[in-house]
Formats: structure tokens, C-alpha cells, sequence
């Protein structure tokens, strides 16, 4: 597929995955307008795209629908990322979260619908599991929801599931596995556990893990993540529509050892942290263990993780120092 006259929009685009996946964009050549309205994402993050012509920033809200419509004028694909992360959130505040990520969520997709778009990829997560205690976590073996959040997710899913048998969308539903990486705000009480940890690592504060830290985690470094974006916009095979996948490694890791290998990292740039390891109550609606299964995006849309943990965590690192 040429993908020089291509237009995308990516909703959520000046957060950490959606800017990511705007750079790959813009340096294959594809046009793309981001539509954000900067709630928990940075304006420093697309800045650097501003002088491209082929970049168009739109800041609005998902939860207005006319801005939804409007933001999909000349656009052939959406990559909808645009939502209120992390499941303490959602336990706090559950009714802004389904807000954003279930009415918003169906804003899209409805105004997509009338636009007569042909493709709309979305962040879904791997949330959805719940309580499944079957490892890896396999597409279709889904266990009861332990968060606000993830029921709002399994809802952006059943939706695209319906609107692509109602209306002929091609949906695709990427579950994201902690997604780590350039970009990431390492700041806030719902920020993610590496650039987190990195941080505090890098000041000498104390590290505070929630439990004992030895829950798993299949940590995925973005790149691979903006890599399965771009496989499902493009895919020309058919056959991978209107289906959900797992976006990770299939190789999981301790809490525990990712601080190992954070310090390791650092060391390694020649700082020594000076930051004890603190073992907090462990975190409510929290899993023990993650680990997925990444066979359905491998056959389907020919993934492959394109970097470990310790490559993500390594080219990480190099970035900001
Ligand atoms: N980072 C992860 O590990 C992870 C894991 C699973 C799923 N996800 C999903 O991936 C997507 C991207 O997550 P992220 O980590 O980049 O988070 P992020 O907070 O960095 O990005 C989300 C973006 O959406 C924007 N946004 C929020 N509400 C909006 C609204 N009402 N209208 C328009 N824009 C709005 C924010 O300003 C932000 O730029 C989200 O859907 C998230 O649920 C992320």
C-alpha cells in the first residue's frame, strides 16, 4: 500500500504512546492530524512535529462529539489512543474514566462511522484479563474485571466488535502489556512504574514498590507497541480485522528484578544510585502475574516484538542521557 497520500488521525497523540506513534508516521510519510486536549498529555511531546507539513494539531476533547467529526474531515484511518490511564484512577474517579474512555470511545468510532472511515485501530489493554489466573494470557480467555478501567476497555472492545459486524469498520483492539519508554511522564501518583522508578533511581528518592515484588509483568518497550499500530493501520490482510491482540513480549519480569536492571542501566551511564527499595501494601485491583501469549498478532499481522525488556530499557536509558 502507497502510504504517501495516507491521512491518519491519532486521538491521544500528545501522550506518550500517541506521540510515538505520530513520529513513525510522519517518517514514513503519512499525513497525520493528532486530536488531544492535553489532559494528561504534553504539548512538548508533538512539538517537535509543528513545522511538518504533513502535521496538523487539533486541541479538543473526544467526549464532544461535533470535535470528533470535525477532527476526521480528509482522514482515511484512525489510531484512536485517547484515554484516562491507570486503574487507581478509575477506581478514584470511575465516572470521568468511562466518560472519556466509553462515551469518548463511542464518540470515535460513531463519528467515524459517518465519516465513512475504512479503518479504526484503538488501544485497548491487558486489563481485560482481570482475574484470569491462566498464564500466558490468551485472546479469548478472559477472566472477571478487577477495575473501573478495564471494564471500560472490554466495552471499547465489544463496541468495535459491533459496529465492524453492523457497519463493515475494520476494527482493530491492541491490549496493550505496560508499555514503558521515551516520553512517558514519570511524575503524578498514576504514572507508570519505570519511568517512575527511573526517575526516583536518578534523584536518590526512595523506590517504593506496592507489595513484595515479585509480581510479573510482561513490560514492552513502545517501539513494539507503535510497531503493531502501524502493522494493523496498513495490513492489507483481511482476515486480521475485527479482532483484538495481545501487544507484549511473551517474556515477563519481576518487579524486583526491573529495579535491578534499571540501576544496572544507569550504572552502566555512570550513575550510582543512592535510592533504597521500599515495600509498600500492595495495590487494589491489581494482578499478580501478566504474561501474554503474542501468537494471534505474529500470524496475523506478522509482529514480532522488535525489542526485549532489556533493549527497550537500554535505548530507554540512552534517550535522556
Ligand atoms: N501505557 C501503557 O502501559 C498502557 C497499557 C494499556 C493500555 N494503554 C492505553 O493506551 C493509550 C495511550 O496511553 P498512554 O500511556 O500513552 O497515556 P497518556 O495519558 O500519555 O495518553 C493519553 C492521551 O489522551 C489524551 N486525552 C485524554 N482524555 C482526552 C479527551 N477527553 N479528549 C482528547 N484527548 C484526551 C491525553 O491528553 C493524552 O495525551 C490509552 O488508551 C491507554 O488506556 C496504555
Amino acid at each position: 500500500m502507497s502510504l504517501e497520500k495516507k491521512h491518519v488521525l491519532v486521538t491521544g497523540g500528545a501522550g506518550f504512546v500517541g506521540s510515538n506513534i505520530v513520529e513513525k508516521l510522519l517518517n514514513s510519510d503519512v499525513s497525520v492530524t493528532v486530536l488531544d486536549n492535553l489532559s494528561t498529555g504534553k504539548f512538548e511531546n508533538i512539538e517537535e512535529f509543528i513545522s511538518n507539513s504533513n502535521f496538523k494539531f487539533i486541541k479538543g476533547d473526544i467526549c464532544d462529539f461535533d470535535t470528533c467529526l470535525i477532527a476526521l474531515e480528509g482522514i482515511d484511518f484512525v489510531c484512536h489512543q485517547a484515554a484516562l490511564g491507570s486503574v487507581p484512577r478509575s477506581i478514584e474517579f470511575p465516572h470521568k474514566t468511562h466518560e472519556v474512555n466509553a462515551t469518548g470511545f463511542l464518540n470515535m468510532l460513531h463519528a467515524s462511522k459517518e465519516k465513512g472511515i475504512k479503518r479504526f485501530v484503538y488501544a485497548s489493554s491487558s486489563s481485560v484479563y482481570g482475574d484470569s489466573s491462566k498464564s500466558p494470557k490468551i485472546e479469548g480467555e478472559e477472566g472477571n474485571l478487577l477495575s473501573p478501567y478495564a471494564v471500560t476497555k472490554q466495552l471499547n472492545e465489544k463496541y468495535a466488535s459491533v459496529y465492524s459486524q453492523l457497519h463493515g469498520i475494520e476494527t482493530i483492539g491492541l491490549r496493550y502489556f505496560n508499555i514503558f519508554g521515551p516520553k512517558q511522564d514519570p511524575n503524578g501518583v498514576y504514572a507508570a512504574v519505570i519511568p517512575k522508578f527511573i526517575s526516583r533511581l536518578r534523584s536518590g528518592e526512595d523506590v517504593i514498590i506496592n507489595g513484595d515484588g515479585l509480581q510479573t509483568r510482561d513490560f514492552t518497550y513502545v517501539k513494539n507497541a507503535v510497531n503493531a499500530n502501524y502493522l494493523s493501520l496498513f495490513t492489507e490482510n483481511k482476515e486480521a480485522t475485527g479482532k483484538v491482540y495481545n501487544v507484549a513480549c511473551n517474556d515477563s519480569f519481576t518487579l524486583n528484578y526491573v529495579v535491578e536492571s534499571l540501576k544496572e542501566g544507569l550504572l552502566k551511564k555512570g550513575i550510582q544510585s543512592k535510592s533504597n527499595v521500599i515495600f509498600g501494601p500492595e495495590r487494589q485491583g491489581d494482578i499478580k502475574h501478566s504474561l501474554a501469549n503474542i501468537n494471534a498478532i505474529k500470524n496475523y499481522l506478522g509482529y514480532k516484538p522488535l525489542y526485549s525488556f532489556q533493549e527497550g530499557v537500554n535505548e530507554y536509558i540512552g534517550s535522556f542521557l
